[in-house]
Formats: structure tokens, sequence, C-alpha cells
């Protein structure tokens, strides 16, 4: 059971309490948050998005805290540590946050970025959880962590329920576990193509690839052209490191060529010819699009390519949109988004992610951490994320605010609606983090070289090992 315990939060054996290992019930993740079904891809050109917005690092002041006087008069003085981002400059956000709320209620928040692999985040806190330290009060939780970590975190429902029913209903159902809301939504996230406007067009393109062999095609071309005087220049970028990333792009290229979501209906489905071709078609066309070491790239290195002017297209979360429009970025006004490509046999999709924000069991100073977690989830916070930060919504009401579409071009309904696809959470629940290392180690050889066909077959019986 010890053993059974550990393996299943992906730890390793070490200096632990295990009295509380009967905590951990395979509780199960709902994992599937689809905001919305239907596909309605607007043509999308090479005009540049009007750029008027999200500010990034030089954003401006965070809202006030709503209700200050009443958390001050009661918690004032307390101190909480917050396990926050790391992320494309967003520690600078979480900053800002717990600076106002000091500000405004007197409780001192402690900012702790969390590892950038969010399967090192995910190990992190489960060492935390694991040997019931107190050290960290409020956390970022992935989405696809809910059923693994329920057992550690407190039930929101009593205090945050009501706010909750403002957020889309799917995130709340996901982030509600055995009946107790173990995390609130924070933001939303969905896999989208950034491309160049202005290189589209200079090699004659009138609309980015529809298709991941037209982008293989386009990708391959600008690179060999804008090689002639940039070494550094690369046709496309994306979260190619053995790490969480690479699952959540993967799962892209595989469901948007028909090859399914690596389990489906509880059965694993990874090895099979649609898969097989698409990861090919990755390896094969690899050196032609994209840097060697992409192979090593998470998020950050893919934004440093994109907006240093590296790269013709790339594949990231929404929240480098900010980033890419800020002045010290080479791109700004040169680039759009638009959906994902999809293979011969599927739709264009995005891979679900997002955050959440939790409150360890094990915190000494509960109420006061609830207070941070109701602020940051409120309407004015998301707004300013959504507005600064160029982070998704997870309040319905907000993601539909104009102000906030007109700074965030991927929450028009032509690059929202694009069906998501979820990783397989609710079939792994708490060894979900063990799998996705299955899958993305697995990948990420294929990407350095190995033919899918010598890969699949040892994925597939390590998933089904794991499912028993
Ligand atoms: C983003 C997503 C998260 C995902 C991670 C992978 O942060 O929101 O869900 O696990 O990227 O790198």
């Amino acid at each position: 059971m010890w053993r059974g315990v550990h393996t299943r939060l992906g730890l390793k054996k070490g200096r632990t309490n295990v009295k509380h290992r009967a905590l951990l019930v395979a509780a199960a993740l709902v994992g599937a948050t689809t905001l919305a079904v239907s596909l309605s891809v607007a043509a999308a050109g090479t005009a540049p998005a009007k750029q008027t917005s999200p500010a990034g690092t030089s954003a401006t002041a965070p809202p006030k805290v709503p209700n200050a006087a009443a958390i001050k008069a009661k918690y004032h003085g307390q101190k909480i540590t917050f396990v926050g981002d790391s992320v494309g400059g967003l520690h600078a956000r979480d900053l800002a946050l717990a600076s106002r709320f000091k500000k405004d209620t007197g409780i001192t928040v402690n900012v702790v970025p969390h590892p950038t692999a969010s399967d090192a985040s995910f190990a992190q806190l489960a060492r935390n959880f694991s040997s019931k330290s107190s050290s960290f009060d409020v956390m970022m939780v992935d989405v696809v962590w809910p059923g693994a970590f329920a057992p550690y975190l407190v039930n929101l429902k009593p205090k945050l329920g009501k706010a909750s029913k403002a957020h889309v209903a799917g995130i709340v159902q996901n982030d509600t576990i055995g009946g107790k809301l173990v995390a609130m939504p924070w933001f939303g996230d969905y896999g989208i193509l950034y491309y160049r406007t202005d290189l589209l067009k200079k090699y004659g393109y009138s609309a980015p690839p529809k298709t991941w062999s037209q982008l293989f095609q386009m990708a391959a071309k600008i690179q060999a052209g804008e090689r002639k005087s940039n070494d550094s220049f690369y046709g496309f970028v994306f979260q190619g490191n053995s790490y969480e990333g690479l699952t959540c792009d993967a799962l892209e290229w595989i469901a948007s060529a028909g090859g399914g979501h690596y389990i489906d209906n509880g059965k694993v489905t990874i090895k099979n010819k649609n898969a097989q071709k698409i990861l090919d078609g990755f390896r094969t066309n690899l050196d032609k699009i994209s840097p060697k070491n992409v192979t090593t790239f998470q998020e950050d290195q893919t934004q440093t390519a994109f907006t240093t002017g590296n790269a013709a297209f790339a594949r990231n979360w929404p929240y480098m949109y900010a980033n890419a429009t800020k002045s010290d970025s080479k791109v700004a006004g040169k680039f759009n988004v638009t959906v994902l490509p999809h293979g011969a046999k599927g739709p264009s999709v995005g891979t679900v992610g997002g955050w959440q924000l939790a409150v360890s069991k094990y915190s000494k100073h509960k109420d006061a951490a609830i207070e941070f977690v109701r602020y940051a989830t409120s309407a004015p916070v998301e707004t300013w994320n959504a507005t600064q930060w160029s982070l998704v919504p997870t309040r319905v009401a907000v993601a539909k605010n104009k102000a906030v579409v007109k700074t965030n071009p991927y929450l028009k309904p032509a690059i929202a609606s694009v069906p998501r696809v979820t990783r397989p959470a609710k079939y792994l629940k708490g060894k979900y983090n063990s799998g996705s290392k299955v899958i993305y180690q697995g990948i990420n050889e294929i990407l350095r070289g190995t033919p899918a066909k010598n890969v699949l077959p040892s994925i597939e019986s390590k998933l089904k090992r794991l499912l028993r």
C-alpha cells in the first residue's frame, strides 16, 4: 500500500509520513471540459490582428479586493504562501496580485513560482502533501490533477460554491470530486496556432495552413528562405520536450488526424495507423521545419523563438498573445492567431489546459487562503487577467465581455469554438502523471528519430498496465 500510494502520485520512496495514505482514494477525474462543441473556422488571412491589447509585464495595477474591510478585520496580519506561476512572465502577475491583496487586507502572500514543467510541479506538490507540510497554503492546480490531489485539498464549496456558479460548468465539474469543490477555476487554456502575417505574405500565402501537411510545406519554404539572412530562423516551434506539454501537443496532432485520444472509452487506443502516420509526419519533417533541439522546447523556449522574430509558426497557449504584442516583442503587429491545423482524417482541435486555485488541507490559515482564492478568481481579477495577461477567463460573463474579446482575438467564436480534446485523466485518475510520462517520453523518442511503429506498442502496453 505504501508503495502503491507513492507510485500513484508518481513519487519516489522518501522521507514521508505514511499515515495519511488512505486519503489517497482514486477519485474520479471528470476531465472532459468541453467548452464548445461546434467547429466553425472562419477564414483567417494574412492581416495581423489589431493589437491594441494585453500589456503583459507593463500591466496596469490589479483591481482592489472586494469586501476588503471585513477580510482585514478577521485575518489581518496572517501570512500565507501561494505556489504560483512561472511560465511566460506570469510570476509578475502573481506578485502584483499578492501586493494588492496585502495592501487591502493586511494578509501577506508569499509567492513561490512552481517549476515550469507541469509534471515537475505535480511532483513538488505531491511531495508536499505526502509529508503533510503546512508550508504551502494556496496552489495552482493543473486541470488534469483534481482527481489525484482531491484528498489533500479543502472543500471550497461552503465558501465559494455560490461564486463557482458563474464559471464554465464543465470546469467546475472537473474540479468537483466526490461532491467536493476541491479547486476553483482560475484560467482556461487551449492550443492555438500563432503565425507571422508578414512572412506569409512575403512567401505568397494568402491564409495560414489548414492541414498539418500544408504547415510542413509552408514552414519548410519559409525556413529555407529566411535562413539566407538569419541562421536562427525556424519554420515551426512547439512544445517538443519530454514533459507534460508534449502530451498536450501530440494529442492535438493525433486527435486531429483521426487517431483518438491515447485512451478512449477506457481502452488504450494510441497504437493505430492514423496516430502512426501523423507522428511519423512530424518525425520526418522535423529537420526541415524546426530547430533540432525543439525536442527540448517547453512553452518559454517556444515563446522566445516566436517573439524574437525567429519562427514563422508557433503552437502555444493564449498567454503568449500578450507577450507577443508587448513593445519589446519583435513581432508586435506582425502576427495573428488561428485554430491549429488538422490531419487528413480529422478536424482542428485544441487540447484543454488550464489552472485552478486550491487550498491545502494542511494549511494553518485556511480562511485567509480561501479569501485570496476568492479574490484571484473574482470577476474583476479574471477581467484583468484577460485584458492584461491574455489568460482565458473561466467566468462565462467575463469571456463574453466585449473589451475582453477585443484584446483577445482567440476568444472569438471562430477560434474558441474549435472542438476541445482532453487528456486521459479521467481514466488514469491518480496515475495520470505516470501515464502522461509514458506518452511524452515515447513521443519524444519518435521526434528524436525512432519510427512510430517501434515505439507505439510499448506506449500501449505500459498504459494498459497502468489502467489495470
Ligand atoms: C499549460 C496548460 C496545462 C498544461 C501545460 C503543459 O500550462 O494550461 O494544462 O498541463 O500547459 O505544459
